[in-house]
Order: C-alpha cells, then sequence, then structure tokens
C-alpha cells in the first residue's frame, strides 16, 4: 500500500497537444473547486513533450515545459502521471515506469489499452496504484464509470456503440450535407476529433480498441484486439445512404459486443440501423453506448465523444477519483476490483445478421438471376430487391440493392464471392450490415 501522501498532489502530464491542453485549461479553470473536492491542491509540475518551443494553450506554463522524460519519471516527489501522449511506445514504458513507481496513472490511450490493458491492470494491482482510463472510450461520456461502478452488480449481454466521434461526423457531414469524405476528414481533423493518424479513425482500429477496453469491463475479457472484425466508412458513399433512407434506415459505424455465454462476439464496422432506433440520431462527433444488462434492460449513454474539453471532463475526474483515494490512504481499490480472463471469440463466418447487399453490374438479361441463384445455393434468403434506373451508356453500372433475411455471415460472403467472378460485375460486390438495435 503505497504511503499516505503529503498535500498537494504534484501531477506530471505527458503530452501537451488535443487533449493535454484541454486537462491543463480545465484544471486551470476550475483550480479552486477541484481542491476542495478532492481535499488538496491539484499542482501541475512536469509537462512532457516533443517541442518546447511549439505554441500551447496560454493556460501551460513555460516553466513547466520539457523535453526530457527523465526530468519528468525521474522526480520522486511526483504523486500522478497522466499519459495522454497517444500510441503504444514510449507511452507503455512510461506508465510501467510510474506504476512500479508507486504513483497513481490515468491516461486516455485506448491504443495502449487494447493492447496491454490486462497487464498494465494487473501490473497497477500488484503495485497498489490507481490506473485510471475514462477519456480512452467515449470522450467526455462516462461509460466507463457506468460500467465499472454502477453496472457491476449485473452481467452485460450486450453493447451496441457509436464509438468513434471521426466516423460519427463524416458519416454525419456526407448524408447531411453532401460533403465529400476527404473534405469531412479534414474537418473532423481541424475540430481536434481525429487521431495523429486519421486513417486509425476512418478504418475502424480506433472503434477497435475502444471496444476491446469496453469488453474488459463489460465481459471481464482479456481479449486482442486482433479478435475483433474490423471495418471502416472507406467505401460508404452517397449511393448507400440513398438506399439505405429508401429502406427506412440510416447508416451508422457501430461497435457490437455480445456475450453468448461461452463466446463472445466483438465486430466494428458500417450498419444500417432502423431510423427509429434510439442510435440512428446519435449525429456529428457525439458517441453514445446502448448496454443492455440482465437485469437492468437498456442503458443509453450519449455525449461529445471526442475533442479538447470533453476528454479533458474524463481525464480530470480520474485525476480527481485517483487523488482522492491516495488522500484516503487506500490506493489501487478500483484498479483490484476489475477481474479478467480469458474469453474465446465467436468465429465471424458464425455471425448471424441481415444483410445491405450492392451488386454494381452491367444492365444486361439474367443478371439479376444469376446473383438471386448464388444467394440461393448458399440459403441466403432475400427480403427485399431493387435496381434504379438504366445504365446511361453500354457498359456502364447500374447497382443491384439487395436485403436479405437472417442468415450466417460465412453464407453470405460465400454467396457474394461467387458473383464476383462474373463478367457483368463492374465492382467487387459490397455488404453493409443490418442491425435490429
Ligand atoms: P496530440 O494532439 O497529437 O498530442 C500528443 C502530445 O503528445 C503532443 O503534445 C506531443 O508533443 C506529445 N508527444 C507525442 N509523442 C511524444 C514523445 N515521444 N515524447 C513526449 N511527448 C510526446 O494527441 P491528442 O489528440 O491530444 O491525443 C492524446 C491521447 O488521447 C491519444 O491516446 C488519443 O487517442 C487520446 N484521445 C484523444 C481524443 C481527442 O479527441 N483528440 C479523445 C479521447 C482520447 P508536441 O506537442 O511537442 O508534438
Ligand atoms: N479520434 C477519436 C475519435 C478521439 O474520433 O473518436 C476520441 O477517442
Amino acid at each position: 500500500m503505497a504511503e499516505r501522501v503529503k498535500f498537494p498532489i504534484r501531477i506530471a502530464l505527458l503530452g501537451c497537444g488535443t487533449v493535454g491542453g484541454g486537462v491543463i485549461r480545465l484544471m486551470e479553470d476550475n483550480a479552486a473547486y477541484l481542491a476542495s473536492r478532492v481535499g488538496a491542491e491539484l499542482c501541475i509540475r512536469h509537462v512532457l513533450v516533443r517541442d518546447a518551443e511549439r505554441d500551447r494553450v496560454p493556460e501551460c506554463r513555460r516553466e513547466w515545459l520539457t523535453t526530457d522524460p527523465e526530468v519528468v519519471l525521474g522526480d520522486p516527489e511526483i504523486d500522478l502521471v497522466v499519459e495522454v501522449i497517444g500510441g503504444a511506445d514510449p507511452a507503455r514504458s512510461y506508465l510501467e515506469r510510474a506504476i512500479d513507481a508507486g504513483k497513481g496513472v490515468v491516461t486516455a490511450n485506448k491504443l495502449l489499452l487494447a493492447q496491454h490493458g490486462p497487464e498494465l491492470v494487473r501490473r497497477a494491482g500488484r503495485a497498489g496504484v490507481d490506473l485510471a482510463f475514462e477519456a480512452s472510450v467515449g470522450g467526455g461520456v462516462p461509460v466507463i464509470r457506468t460500467l465499472r461502478e454502477a453496472l457491476t452488480s449485473d452481467w452485460v449481454r450486450s453493447v451496441h456503440a457509436i464509438l468513434n466521434g471521426t466516423c460519427n461526423y463524416v458519416l454525419t457531414r456526407m448524408r447531411d450535407d453532401g460533403v465529400s469524405f476527404d473534405d469531412a476528414v479534414k474537418e473532423a481533423q481541424r475540430l481536434g476529433y481525429a487521431e495523429a493518424d486519421p486513417s486509425l479513425d476512418v478504418d475502424g482500429h480506433d472503434a477497435a480498441q475502444k471496444l476491446v477496453v469496453l469488453s474488459m469491463l463489460a465481459f471481464g475479457a482479456d481479449v486482442p484486439v486482433s479478435g475483433v472484425k474490423v471495418e471502416g466508412i472507406g467505401q460508404v458513399d452517397q449511393l448507400d445512404f440513398r438506399f439505405a433512407a429508401r429502406f427506412g434506415y440510416t447508416i451508422k459505424h457501430l461497435a457490437i459486443g455480445h456475450d453468448h455465454g461461452e463466446r463472445i462476439e466483438l465486430r466494428v464496422h458500417p450498419a444500417m440501423i432502423p431510423r427509429g432506433s434510439v442510435l440512428a440520431n446519435i449525429d456529428g462527433v457525439l458517441n453514445a453506448t446502448l448496454i443492455q444488462g440482465r437485469a437492468l434492460g437498456p442503458c443509453l449513454l450519449v455525449g461529445r465523444g471526442a475533442g479538447d474539453m470533453p476528454t479533458a471532463v474524463s481525464v480530470v475526474a480520474d485525476i480527481v477519483d485517483v487523488a482522492r483515494s491516495r488522500m484516503e490512504g487506500e490506493p489501487g481499490l478500483s484498479t483490484r476490483g476489475i477481474q479478467l480472463n480469458q474469453r474465446p471469440l465467436l468465429p465471424h463466418d458464425e455471425v448471424q445478421a441481415r444483410y445491405y447487399l450492392r451488386f454494381d453490374v452491367a444492365d444486361e438479361p439474367g443478371v439479376l438471376g444469376h446473383i438471386s441463384t448464388a444467394l440461393g445455393a448458399h440459403g441466403v434468403s432475400i427480403e427485399q430487391m431493387m435496381q434504379e434506373g438504366r445504365a446511361e451508356e453500354v457498359g456502364s453500372a447500374v447497382p443491384v440493392l439487395i436485403i436479405t433475411h437472417g442468415a450466417t455471415e460465412g453464407r453470405v460472403t460465400a454467396a457474394m464471392q461467387a458473383v464476383a467472378g462474373h463478367g457483368f460485375m463492374k465492382a467487387p460486390p459490397r455488404l453493409i450490415r443490418i442491425e435490429d438495435v
């Protein structure tokens, strides 16, 4: 057990970009209030960055800045280390060193947690310190706390979530304002929503990392991020939005987790959801997590999922919690309460859903017959089919849209592969899963 700390609580911040800048602003703006909540002043002592000459938020004092990790991690007076650098390394080694030195740690780093979360949780448990990570999922939405504390008495059956603010922002701008994919991504970068490498957002990996972190708390699961089925939003275009609306759906990038008892199912992909769904109007940078508890039933958490100040709210709330637990002389309790077991994953081919299928084909006799025959041969039943317009010139493509009845993904993808080789196909066939959430 770490010894009772002396006042004030001394904090080292690793990183001062979008999130770090927000953390400093919030701590400065609310300094007196936070001190009264903690029972001690929260004092920033060091801010580690790569470039000490760069412009920072005005609240960041020059004397805090350093580019030398030794100055920060070697300071024995620091009580609490806050990591908002991002990426795997050196963030991991810095956090490990802080934990081993008995400091409380706070991180917003879902990539690191998805890769090494269970090890870090166990390490913090052994060291008797807190590892808090509210900001790693959902930005300012308190989803980690809700799962870890409020729902600790129940079993979570499933999670359906919009976890990437950038994807949700881009899809909303494309659908509502006809903005191009590339322009919408640039806007999200400008607004501070995107990762340093925005392909992590739009290719679905950021949401997959967050889903793995949620699974730790929702399902007690220690699972590799490589076990998550991941698809991004790069393939979704205006035509899909138009036909989604015609069929009564909207398109969202969803992270989905199901506890099937023995096995769990984890996937991240664009999904068509009914326009009446509670998730259908979660637009722009908003995130939402719909939890189904066995005893509780549904519980929906909504809020801003990215950006400096919403994320800072979660980071600073963690700082307050970790500081308080040090003040009480009982650090590490909440981290030791996280129980993790390796859980087998449902193979993706066995996932059961309905599907929107799109075949961009030559406008020729017999094409519909080929497609429906291939689906039938693989046991996939068609619920609705639509072909609209004629190709403007010979050889150009017309879209054939199909909504299937429920089928396993293995059967549907086998049918699509059987069609893909035909000369009438003008582009690879595409699939968007339908979630009746
Ligand atoms: P960012 O704007 O790129 O800031 C990263 C900061 O870390 C910069 O200050 C940078 O220094 C510093 N840094 C990077 N590598 C470093 C190194 N090797 N040594 C020392 N300093 C280093 O990133 P961010 O958007 O704030 O994100 C930070 C973390 O929060 C990530 O894990 C991200 O996934 C997570 N997160 C972000 C959001 C969001 O909305 N942006 C929301 C939730 C969680 P310089 O400034 O000198 O370059
Ligand atoms: N890049 C992330 C997003 C930041 O867009 O959701 C929040 O984790």
